[in-house]
């Protein structure tokens, strides 16, 4: 019996990593720094048909645990204790519940975190994609628990400065000078994570043995992520180009640029090695939601680079000025994709409110403006309700989302706008 069970690990358990070391990547926290969890706070209940389950898988990758978070439409019991997230928060989702399979196969979406969040710290948003009718994989990324920000104070006092007039874009980057010079603004880590995890949940809908045995529909994926998994959103799913045919000064090609902001991502190695500028591109995404994303790029290439997206594209941002992602930017990426596009603004909203677990915990949202942390509710069911509707009408082909759209839901929705979509589908 232990032969077998050894046999079966070694040999049949996919993804089981025998030599990776996995602890650095346990317990909650904002990359390198720990943060206590809250104490079992409620999040926002899911608003579509299906029960929700969640369960983890961790893979060996580049030498490393890589830990996935599966989120899909489940059969639990009754009386089973819903999953409390390494955050502290308390959702809905059942870990380890039987699948559903009455509404499947179901159409993937893949889920890339913001820098230095955790997998599991988007539960509402994640168990809601799950409650009508997904399969969401979520991704630990290498800099959840390993990015660190800047130990130089004058990278620290630009990033405040920067923050304050709203170029927080810049001061994300600045804040975490370092973490980004060295992983090459995350390109020697995420596109490659990000694409195991897709082969992994594709090898899993594969494989008589997983429990997600023939429940996905491999032609319809979709990919949404925030902050930083927004960029890849833009870049892995819609085909955002990193072009490096313009004309730069020194400091912009100069990989050791005190002003790591000022520096494109054409002076890396990694960029610089690319066969093309969209080799980046995974065509099996057909459609993307980018929550506060921002960009890389330099800044006069960001309209140019967002005009090859032609799969449809989702903006959904807060509104803070200083505590959100650039609006410009994002605005720059709507406004210039050639396909559908559709554009989100939430009122009285920061950068933390798609992430439960940042948002709700005690320690991090001391330092939250209070108008920011109240009517939690409302304003992810804003969340929920225009991403659920997004992926509905574009994955699967849902024409009664149409309505959803193109109205307000509530008074929380402070901008809805949307380009070359005219409803027919
Ligand atoms: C695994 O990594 C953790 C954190 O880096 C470390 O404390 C621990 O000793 C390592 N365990 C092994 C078996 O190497
Ligand atoms: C939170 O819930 C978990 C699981 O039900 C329980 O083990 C833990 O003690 C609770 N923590 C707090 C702070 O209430
Ligand atoms: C952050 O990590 C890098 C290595 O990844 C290290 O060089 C730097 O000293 C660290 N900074 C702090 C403030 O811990
Ligand atoms: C934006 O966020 C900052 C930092 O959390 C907060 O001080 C400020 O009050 C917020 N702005 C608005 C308009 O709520
Ligand atoms: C289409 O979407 C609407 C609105 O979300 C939902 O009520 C309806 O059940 C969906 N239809 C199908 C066939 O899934």
């Amino acid at each position: 019996m232990f032969f077998f069970t050894l046999v079966y690990l070694l040999f049949v358990t996919p993804g089981y990593c025998q030599s990776c070391n996995t602890s650095a990547d346990d317990g909650f926290g904002i990359g390198t720094r720990t943060l206590p969890p809250a104490a079992n706070v409620s999040t926002a209940p899911p608003t579509g048909p299906y029960r929700v389950g969640v369960t983890f898988e961790t893979y060996c990758f580049q030498d490393r645990g890589l830990t996935l978070s599966f989120w899909y439409p489940a059969t639990p019991e009754e009386t089973a204790s819903p999953y409390v997230s390494t955050g502290g928060i308390v959702g809905k989702a059942v870990q380890d519940a039987p699948i559903d399979p009455a509404g499947g196969p179901y159409p993937l979406i893949l889920f890339s975190s913001g820098l230095a969040a955790v997998n599991d710290a988007y539960y509402f948003y994640l168990q809601n994609l799950a409650s009508n009718g997904y399969v969401v994989v979520s991704t630990q990324h290498l800099d959840a628990r390993n990015a660190n920000t800047t130990s130089v104070p004058a990278y620290s006092a630009l990033a405040a400065l920067d923050a304050a007039a709203g170029n927080t874009n810049d001061a994300v980057v600045e804040l975490y000078t370092e973490w980004f010079r060295e992983t090459q603004f995350a390109l020697t880590y995420r596109p490659q994570e990000i694409e195991f995890a897709i082969d992994q949940a594709l090898a899993e809908n594969n494989d008589p043995s997983s429990r997600f045995h023939r429940t996905i529909d491999a032609d319809k994926i979709g990919m949404t992520g925030h902050s930083l998994g927004g960029f890849y959103t833009n870049v892995v799913g819609g085909g955002m180009p990193l072009y490096c045919d313009y004309i730069m000064r020194p400091d912009q090609l100069n990989p050791n640029n005190g002003i790591l902001a000022d520096v494109s991502p054409c002076a890396f190695s990694t960029c610089q090695g690319l066969p093309s500028p969209s080799a980046l591109h995974d065509s099996r995404i057909k459609a993307i939601v980018g929550l506060a994303a921002p960009s890389f790029l330099t800044k006069t290439q960001i309209a140019r680079s967002a005009a090859p997206i032609i799969i449809p594209n989702m903006i959904l941002t807060g509104d803070n000025f200083t505590s959100e992602t650039t609006a410009w930017i994002q605005r720059a990426i709507y406004d210039n994709t050639a396909g559908p596009s559709h554009w989100v603004k939430v009122a009285k909203t920061n950068h933390y409110l798609v992430a439960d677990s940042y948002l709700l915990n005690p320690v991090l949202s001391a330092n939250m403006g209070a108008a920011d942390k109240e009517n939690f509710l409302d304003k992810a069911a804003v969340y929920m309700t225009y991403s659920a509707a997004f992926f509905n009408y574009y994955l699967k082909g849902n024409g009664s989302n149409y309505a959803i759209l193109t109205e307000k839901s509530s008074s929380f929705v402070k901008e809805l706008e949307f380009r070359n979509f005219d409803g027919g589908s």
